[in-house]
């Protein structure tokens, strides 16, 4: 690949898909990857299951399709909502910007009057959807809807900027290997998933299905790039990142080996990845059953959960470019 789809990676990330909520999403990559597939499936819980078929290894890649957003818990008498969060949400981040739900409404998250910015925390927030009174805040929303942030996306020669990257980027980077993978020499089980960000739920139901002799997820992955950041090895734009450990996974050494050995023989630039929290789907997959190898191919981003998370455009180039090689290689184990 060459050039990113921009049409495609627009919609895909505008889509609506909060955790539990991620049916638009779904329909969208069913609809842009079906005359690619061999078989596609959806299960219980929502996954989308797309085979590749092939005469090697069994292999289940995974994307997870949802993004963090918020659950309205109660309508107050002038129409202003209150909410939960659903994955992780920030206060600061918040503030001020627009949310949107499944029926199209848009608000705006607010604050009570706070004496010091410490005390902004999600329980004195609300969500204004121009509302002025509860009979007319009900006629759009109800107790137990989502909503996700409502952010216009950028894409450039340089960069990504949106919301919901984590992991759209992950299911756009699946979605044109898929669409460019031509003769296939392995297995592939390419599953969107849902419910990671409530705690890797998606993955593991598919993982028990699947059966995979290998596992790989596509994730996104912090940096420590920018002014003063926290330490960290990673740099957006430096190339995709190998992971070693989060806190769901140790990438299977035989496993990392075989990624690092493949980026340096097609000249990919790669970083090994170190994240000091966080999870993703391989670290449902790999305690599978009676476990599988498994690692992640991770697209570092900077300001991850916000609704400006930004990645390099040349690294989802790469990542597409690399994933197309590693899924055609001979994994030696
Ligand atoms: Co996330
Ligand atoms: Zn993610």
């Amino acid at each position: 690949m060459e050039k990113i789809n921009d049409q495609v990676l627009k919609e895909l990330l505008m889509t609506f898909g909060p955790s539990g909520h991620e049916e638009k999403v779904r329909q969208f990559i069913e609809n842009e990857i079906k005359d690619y597939v061999d078989e596609i499936q959806v299960d219980v819980l929502g996954n989308l299951i797309a085979r590749k078929k092939g005469p090697g290894k069994k292999i289940m890649l995974a994307g997870h399709m949802d993004q963090i957003g918020f659950m309205v818990t109660y309508i107050d008498k002038n129409g202003f909502l209150r909410f939960t969060n659903i994955g992780g949400i920030s206060p600061t981040i918040s503030l001020s910007q627009r949310v949107i739900f499944n029926n199209g409404t848009i608000g705006v998250i607010g604050s009570e009057h706070l004496e010091s910015a410490k005390d902004l925390k999600l329980d004195k927030m609300y969500i204004d959807i121009g509302a002025t009174s509860k009979e007319e805040a009900e006629k759009l929303v109800e107790i137990g809807d989502v909503c996700g942030y409502h952010h216009d996306a950028t894409i450039d020669d340089l960069k990504v900027i949106s919301p919901s990257l984590d992991d759209r980027i992950g299911c756009y980077i699946m979605m044109e290997t898929i669409k460019e993978l031509k003769e296939v020499k392995n297995d592939l089980y390419f599953v969107f998933t849902v419910q990671e960000e409530l705690g890797i739920r998606g993955a593991k139901t598919s993982a028990y299905r699947v059966e995979p002799e290998i596992g790989i997820a596509y994730d996104v992955t912090m940096t420590g790039d920018t002014p003063k950041a926290r330490t960290m090895a990673l740099k957006m734009g430096k190339g995709l990142a190998i992971k070693a450990r989060d806190n769901s996974l140790i990438t299977h050494p035989k496993l990392k080996e075989h990624l690092v050995n493949e980026a340096k023989k097609g000249n990919f630039p790669y970083q090994i990845e170190v994240l000091e929290f966080g999870g993703t789907d391989s670290g449902a997959i790999h305690l599978s059953k009676e476990g599988v190898p498994s690692g992640v191919i991770s697209i570092p981003t900077r300001y991850i959960h916000s609704t400006c998370e930004m990645v390099s455009t040349k690294d989802v180039i790469d990542s597409v470019n690399y994933s197309l090689q590693v899924l055609n290689s001979d994994f030696p184990f």
